[in-house]
């Protein structure tokens, strides 16, 4: 279908999608950033109004793991998968939260006092682009800390500490730099003139204080329903149940980078094998192939009468969208399953306020198609 009849037939977002409520969501979803992260209202619309309790709701695509952890809190099942070992621990770190900030805070010692004794990294091994990020002291006490959560398997205390590793304030334990892409900001704030800025920084008490950030006002959650989250790829994803839902936010098409754009973070969670390319990658070429793999290993278990629901974001260079992934997918979709009907289009345009960057490749236009196999 051509995009100027998708966009035709669109309706328009509900207007709340636009709304910034402190309070409306769950503490979780602020647990670190993420690139391309969705707006937890928008999951929790969808999943409210387009499935029921007790579903089986399956994001391939989970990222920060937004969907998931809202398909969860709406007492739907979930499986949850993300190619990026950054978006799985968050995913994890969700979904896995502990119970209660007690148990949050007594995890914490515990980890802090197991890192302590732990070898000291050596500077050597450490790359020089992270190293300028960091007073030496700090570094090595995150770099073991880090370790001791990759090894017992702290997702939760993993994502806090990957979610204070960098930007400008007090709070955070890097030099002066960005939040969300890692870019030091030593020219705005130059060590002369902010010394302060360049000192050591102890874990224990920014780590409390990001827990008793997270867990204000947080609700029970029955974590029962999340049946499966992990690293996996679309290409070698296997479903092994009936599906009722594919609820998800495919990668946008060449306009953001998951890896060089978290790859501070990623080196603390993988420091041997992620590639972290400083130029953006050519990703046009891939997306239609992630597509056919998303149909055949994604869609093959969706139950007749479940729904496949696609946050698609429309890409754009210099004010003009450029290129139309919603109506490449929705034509790639419908052929590898004449069965699939487009029931629904909602078309969400996003403020400047909402984009993760304001030039070049960025997103500028969101619409979400909803499929029913019938
Ligand atoms: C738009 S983001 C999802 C954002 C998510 N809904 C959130 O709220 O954070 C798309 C995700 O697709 C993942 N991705 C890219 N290629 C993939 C592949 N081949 N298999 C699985 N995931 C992939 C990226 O790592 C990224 O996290």
């Amino acid at each position: 279908m051509q995009i100027e009849s998708l966009i035709e037939r669109a309706e328009a977002a509900p207007p709340d999608w636009k709304d910034v409520v402190f309070g409306a969501d769950c503490r979780l979803h602020q647990l670190a950033p993420y690139i391309g992260k969705l707006k937890p209202i928008i999951a929790r619309q969808l999943l409210e109004a387009l499935t029921l309790p007790g579903d089986t709701v399956l994001d391939c695509f989970s990222g920060s793991g937004t969907i998931p952890l809202e398909a969860l809190l709406l007492g739907r099942k979930v499986l949850a998968y993300d190619a990026n070992p950054y978006a799985v621990t968050l995913t994890r770190a969700k979904l896995e939260a502990p119970a209660s900030i007690e148990e949050a805070r007594e995890r914490l010692s515990m980890r802090l006092a197991a890192a302590a004794r732990r070898p000291v990294c050596a500077p050597a091994d450490v790359p020089e682009w992270v190293r300028k990020f960091f007073h030496p002291d700090t570094l090595r006490d995150a770099l073991s800390f880090a370790d001791e959560c990759i090894e017992s398997d702290d997702q939760f205390l993993l994502a806090c500490l990957l979610s204070i590793l960098h930007h400008q304030r007090p709070g955070f334990l890097s030099y002066p730099s960005s939040h969300l892409i890692p870019y030091l900001r030593d020219r705005k704030f130059p060590k002369e003139n902010f010394p302060d800025l360049y000192g050591a920084r102890a874990l224990e008490p920014r780590l409390l204080a990001k827990i008793n950030r997270t867990y204000k006002d947080i609700p029970e959650i029955d974590r029962s329903g999340v049946l499966q989250v992990g690293r996996v790829s679309v290409f070698d994803l296997q479903v092994d149940r009936p599906i009722d839902a594919v609820v998800t936010s495919p990668p946008y098409m060449n306009a953001l980078d998951y890896v060089r754009d978290n790859r501070l973070r990623m080196w603390f969670l993988d420091r041997n094998t992620a590639n972290y390319s400083p130029e953006p990658t050519e990703k046009l070429d891939q997306s239609d192939a992630i597509t056919v793999a998303f149909a055949r290993n994604a869609l093959k278990r969706l139950r007749t009468g479940g729904r496949c629901i696609l946050i698609v974001g429309e890409t754009v260079l210099r004010k003009r969208v450029t290129s139309h992934p919603a109506e490449r997918m929705l034509d790639r979709l419908t052929a590898e399953y004449s069965d699939l009907h487009l029931e629904r289009i909602i078309r969400d345009e996003i403020p400047d306020v909402r984009r993760s960057r304001r030039t070049s490749g960025a997103t500028k236009r969101e619409l979400i198609l909803v499929l029913q196999k019938r």
